[in-house]
C-alpha cells in the first residue's frame, strides 16, 4: 500500500550535504508545503504535498493537520545501553570533587556495572535495553548502536550481545550491536592486558562471527583501560577476521586517535583530550570523529574540539554515549544542542552530526536523510520552522516519530 503522509510546512530532507567539513545552515536543502510518499516502509519520492497528490493519486492520505516541520530520524552512532544497576554514588563523588579515574580505581565505574550487570538475568536486561530504546524512540532516535562492555568474559559478554540482538527485536527502533569486550580488563581475570586481549581474540571473536551477534569491535585507549600496542594487536586481530573497527579514543589523554585512523577505523569516539596533531590527523583520516556530549556534561569536563575538526575538513557525527557512568542523561537532541551552542556548530553541522554523518559511522547507507529508496524513519516537530527546534535546546520533542513508514 501506497501512502502519502503530509502536509509539512517544511521538510528538511538533508539530501547532497558533503560528509567531510564545515557546512553553512543555507546548505540544507528546505522543501515547503512538503510531503512523502511510502510503500512497504520505504520512501518512494520526496516533494511539495500538491504535486505529490496529483503523481500519486492512489496514495492513501496520512494527514497532518497543523504545523509540523520533518526531519528525518536521529542516529545515536554510540551508547551502552545494556545494563544493569546505577551508578549515582559515583556521580554524586564526583560532584563531591573526585574523578572518573579516581572513582574508578576506588571499585566504582565501569567495574561496578559490570558487577550488576552480570548478576542480571537476560530477561532482565531485554528489558531494561527495550525501555530505553523506547525512550530513544520516541525522542526521534530511530537506529541505535548499543554496545556491550559490561560483561568481560566470553559467556558474559555473548550474554549482552544476544540480549541487544533480542531487544532489537522486541523495539521498534534498529538496534546496531558492537561488541566492546575490551573495555576494560576485568579484575577477576588472571593476567595481563595482552592476555585478555588474546583471549577475546581466540575465544571470544570468532563465538561472535559463528553466531553472528556483530561485525563491529570497540576497544576503550585510555590508561585506565587498554595502551596502544595492546590496541593495536587487537584491532588488526578483529580486522582479520572481518570486522568493522570503532575505537573510545582520547577521552582523557591522548593516544587512542592515532590508532583509530592507523586501523583506518569507521569512527573515533570522545576526542575531548585531542590537540591540534590529533584534530589534524582524524581530520585528513577516513576516520569519522564523534562527539559525545552527553559524557562532557555528566563528567563536567570539556566539549570535544567539534568545530576545530569541521573546519580542518572532518567528518564529525554526534551521539549520546547513554551509560550508567559518564552519560547518564539518554537525551541526544539536548545533548546535540548545547554541543552546538558551546562549539558554535550550525544547525546544518549538528543535524548531519545526528542524521548523515552518524548513519555513515555505522556504514549504513539506508538511512540518515529522507530521499528515495531509503528507510522511511522520519519525525514531525510541532514548529513551523526549523531553526525552533535547536532554540529550544532540545526540549520541544517531536509530536509524531515513523519507523519504516509506521507510526510508533
Ligand atoms: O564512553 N569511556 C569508556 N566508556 C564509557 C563509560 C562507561 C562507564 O563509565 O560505564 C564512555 O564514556
Ligand atoms: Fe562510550
Amino acid at each position: 500500500m501506497q501512502k502519502i503522509i503530509g502536509p509539512f510546512i517544511q521538510l528538511l530532507d538533508m539530501s547532497g550535504l558533503p560528509l567531510k567539513g564545515a557546512i553553512k545552515s543555507d546548505q540544507l536543502k528546505i522543501i515547503q508545503h512538503a510531503a512523502v510518499v511510502v510503500e512497504e516502509g520505504i520512501i518512494v519520492a520526496t516533494g511539495k504535498f500538491t504535486d505529490l497528490a496529483h503523481q500519486f493519486p492512489k496514495a492513501v492520505l496520512e494527514e497532518m493537520e497543523g504545523d509540523y516541520v520533518l526531519l528525518p530520524g536521529f542516529v545515536d552512532c554510540h551508547t551502552h545501553l545494556c545494563w544493569d544497576g546505577s551508578r549515582a554514588n559515583d556521580y554524586a563523588a564526583r560532584l563531591d570533587g573526585k574523578t572518573y579515574l579516581e572513582i574508578a580505581e576506588a571499585g566504582g565505574g565501569i567495574w561496578s556495572t559490570v558487577t550488576h550487570t552480570r548478576q542480571s538475568t537476560a530477561t532482565e536486561l531485554i528489558k531494561k535495553t527495550v525501555q530505553r530504546a523506547n525512550h530513544h524512540l520516541k525522542n526521534g532516535v530511530t537506529t541505535i548502536e548499543v554496545k556491550s562492555g559490561y560483561g568481560l568474559s566470553v559467556e558474559e559478554e555473548i550474554k549482552i550481545l544476544q540480549a541487544i540482538k533480542a531487544a532489537d527485536q522486541t523495539t521498534k527502533a534498529d538496534l546496531i550491536p558492537t561488541c566492546l569486550a575490551a573495555h576494560m580488563k576485568p579484575k577477576d581475570f588472571n593476567g595481563s592486558n595482552i592476555e585478555y586481549l588474546e583471549m577475546l581474540v581466540n575465544e571470544l571473536l570468532p563465538r561472535i562471527k559463528d553466531e553472528k551477534l556483530t561485525n563491529r569491535i570497540d576497544i576503550f585507549i585510555e590508561r585506565s583501560a587498554f595502551s596502544k600496542e595492546e590496541a593495536l594487536y587487537y584491532l588488526q586481530s578483529a580486522k582479520l577476521l572481518g570486522f568493522d573497527i570503532t575505537v573510545h579514543g582520547d577521552q582523557f589523554s591522548v593516544g587512542g586517535s592515532e590508532v583509530a585512523v592507523q586501523v583506518n577505523a569507521l569512527s573515533v569516539d570522545h576526542l575531548e583530550a585531542s590537540g591540534e596533531k590529533e584534530i589534524q590527523m582524524v581530520a585528513a583520516s577516513d576516520t569519522i570523529a564523534v562527539a559525545l556530549p552527553g559524557a562532557s556534561i555528566g563528567l563536567g569536563m570539556a566539549f570535544t574540539p567539534a568545530r576545530k575538526i569541521l573546519d580542518k575538513g572532518g567528518a564529525l557525527a554526534i551521539g549520546s554515549d547513554w551509560n550508567p557512568g559518564s552519560a547518564p542523561m539518554g537525551d541526544l537532541l539536548t545533548q546535540a544542542c548545547i554541543l552546538g551552542a558551546y562549539e558554535k556548530l550550525s544547525i546544518a553541522e549538528t543535524l548531519a552530526g545526528l542524521t548523515t554523518r552518524a548513519a555513515a559511522a555505522l556504514k549504513l547507507n539506508s538511512i540518515g536523510s529522507i530521499e528515495k529508496c531509503k528507510l522511511a524513519d522520519f519525525q514531525a516537530y510541532p514548529v513551523d520552522d526549523y531553526r525552533a527546534i535547536f532554540y529550544h535546546q532540545g526540549s520541544i520533542k517531536p509530536s509524531k516519530v515513523w519507523k519504516r513508514g509506521v507510526e510508533v
